[in-house]
């Protein structure tokens, strides 16, 4: 599947019920060739309505912690485990997660990203290890299908518990260290 495919077959997905309640599909966004792929976990209001990722509350956090480690947000791609709003931003369910792997599989072969970064445990938990903690494992890396893996705070969790702030910048910091190993490598 190309690009162009890929986004029709996704902005008129019906393979579970979140098709029925969404405004928009949030497919992703960002450079097609990023090395780095983030990857939260689904649509809130803000990005359901614009159809855009990581644009509300969170996302404007996640600007200002890239901007401090000097990450280009334009250079990365962002994408989530799931691309419609759960209702009431409930966490996504199991059948949820499973009927929308599909087109994130297909944008991680597209991309073919060096690193990826899960925001949050529920990316990390589908992503890296079901019993991923995040608390313990956060910037920990992982290998999975040859890519390097990692797991941060999500965003949101961030603005409820700021104290978690400079785990985020540190591990950031860590992720551009990585980079630019891989990059001399
Ligand atoms: N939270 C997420 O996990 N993803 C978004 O796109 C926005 C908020």
């Amino acid at each position: 599947m190309d690009w162009q495919a890929l986004q029709e077959g996704c902005r008129t997905c019906r393979r579970c019920a979140l098709g029925d309640t969404r405004t928009n599909v949030v497919f992703g966004a960002g450079d097609r060739g990023a090395t780095l792929l983030f990857v939260g976990e689904a649509p809130g209001e803000a990005e359901d309505l614009s159809g855009m990722p990581f644009v509300g509350r969170a996302g404007q956090l996640l600007n200002s912690f890239l901007d401090e480690v000097g990450i280009a947000r334009e250079k990365v791609y962002i994408a989530n485990i799931l691309k419609c709003r759960p209702p009431e931003n409930r966490d996504p369910s199991p059948t949820e997660e499973e009927a929308c792997r599909p087109w994130l599989e297909e944008q991680i072969r597209l991309i073919d990203p060096k690193v990826i970064v899960c925001l949050g445990r529920i990316a990390a938990a589908r992503l890296i290890k079901p019993d991923f903690r995040i608390t313990k494992e956060h910037g920990t890396w992982f290998e999975r299908n040859g890519r390097l893996i990692t797991a941060v705070y999500h965003p949101a969790y961030l603005l409820r518990d700021p104290r978690k702030r400079p785990d985020l910048q540190s591990d950031l910091e860590g992720i551009c260290a990585k980079l630019q190993q891989l990059e001399q490598g």
